[in-house]
């Protein structure tokens, strides 16, 4: 018998995940006995986070009461109903069209596949979460990258955005606030988006998963309440906000002009009905955190705040990094003003010192420059840790191998 490989797609090729492949080398080396220090993964409820007890009560009891089928395919009215009233009060008055969605992950991916054909482009943010990349390969779209800019906060680069624009551009991507920088973009920057998207017919993107956890007193403005006519797909959901992110619900709500966007709503409710629904009981969830109590928020913004600033304070010490002030989410990117690529870097951190984050080339980055993404959700304890093991290994580091 001729032994004959199966063949995977050729759409999978270019599919990596930086957070999670990192996980592999992190294993083999905790199996050695090491102390790890887990500063990689953005999931609150492996820390000290927990969510709204008035979220899981709600959701026990959508299961004890049978709400075990499956849900409407745009999701239950009650959800729905109260992420328009979220999105009322983020100033979004003109929604089209919500759907519930597995994770926001589920919505960005049946947005992105009901719009861009193969060999249209989508403009992305650099760095970036890699999702969006992964679903570009499957989709066999082009990613068109633009940067943020490192030396203004992190802020999209507009004159880059402008000089990226082509005639098979049909989306621009914003994380706000952003992973893995933590960057919170101002209205300014918002406004000249607007303008680029309405000029040259884009549908904007807002990935706003992380829009309550802020510091500093910090308001967030949803780019789709800046402007009535410009498309908008606000995504959201309760993975972070609300300490979930293994319920999976997210959701995708629709801005903009009727006329313009009638077709494309009719697309994505196609995908959304061929896949039946988002967990069900889990939806159950939805109206009673956004207009429940928020108490949670205030706790997890106070440690959040805490952290943020130990971590900007311990990596700015150190000789050869710089840190940029996260003003939102739970992540910086440190740069590390060094030559070696940051994937050998991050590689050798984690064998010898246990601690592990990502190496910045998994997010995207300006050629020539290294970074890492760290998660700042652990406690002062292990974050003191690990920045003063980054700080003793990086001089070694670099006295090992020049700098
Ligand atoms: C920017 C961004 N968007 C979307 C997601 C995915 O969210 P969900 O858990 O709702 O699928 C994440 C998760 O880390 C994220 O960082």
């Amino acid at each position: 018998m001729s032994i004959k490989p199966i063949i995977p797609a050729v759409r999978t090729e270019n599919i990596t995940y930086a957070v999670r492949d990192i996980i592999v080398l992190a294993n083999e080396v905790a199996k050695t006995g090491k102390e790890m220090l887990y500063l990689n993964i953005g999931d609150p409820n492996i820390y000290d986070f927990a969510p709204p007890k008035h979220l899981v009560e709600a959701t026990y009891k959508a299961m004890l009461e049978n709400k075990n089928g499956y849900a409407p395919s745009s999701g239950i009215k009650e959800a729905i109903k109260s992420i328009e009233g979220e999105a009322n009060r983020k100033g979004i008055d003109n929604v089209l069209d919500i759907f519930v969605t597995t994770g926001a992950s589920e919505a960005i991916d049946i947005a992105l596949t009901a719009l861009v054909n193969q060999g249209e482009n989508v403009l992305t943010p650099t760095p970036g979460y890699p999702l969006y990349t992964a679903i570009a390969s499957k989709l066999m779209m082009m990613e068109n990258p633009y940067y943020l800019d490192e030396s203004n906060n992190w802020q999209p680069n507009i004159e880059d955005i402008k000089s990226k624009i082509n005639d098979k551009t049909k989306a621009i991507i914003l994380i706000n606030p952003n992973n893995p920088t933590g960057s919170l973009y101002s209205v300014d920057v918002l406004n000249q988006i607007i303008e680029l998207a309405l000029k040259h017919n884009l549908v904007i993107f807002a990935d706003e998963i992380y829009d309550k956890l802020l510091f500093d007193g910090k308001k967030h403005t949803s780019i789709a309440a800046l402007n009535k006519d410009v498309s908008c797909i606000t995504f959201g959901g309760l993975s972070k906000n609300y300490m979930v992110p293994g319920f999976r619900i997210g959701w995708g709500v629709v801005s903009g002009r009727q006329e313009i966007l009638k077709d494309y709503i009719e697309a994505m409710n196609k995908i959304l009905r061929s896949r039946l629904s988002a967990n069900h009981p889990e939806q159950f969830g939805v109206a009673p955190c956004l207009e429940g109590d928020q108490s949670h928020l205030v706790e997890a913004n106070e440690k959040l705040t805490k952290r943020r600033n130990m971590t900007v304070d311990m990596l700015n010490a150190i000789p050869g990094i710089s840190c940029v002030k996260p003003e939102g989410a739970f992540y910086a990117f440190p740069r590390l003003h060094m030559k070696h690529s940051d994937n050998h870097f991050v590689a050798e951190l984690i064998k010898e010192t246990g601690v592990v984050v990502v190496p910045g080339t998994g997010f995207g980055q300006v050629p020539g420059t290294q970074h890492f993404r760290l998660v700042f959700l652990p406690n002062e304890q292990i974050l003191e840790k690990a920045y003063n093991n980054i700080g003793e290994f990086y001089q070694k580091y670099l006295d090992k191998y020049g700098n």
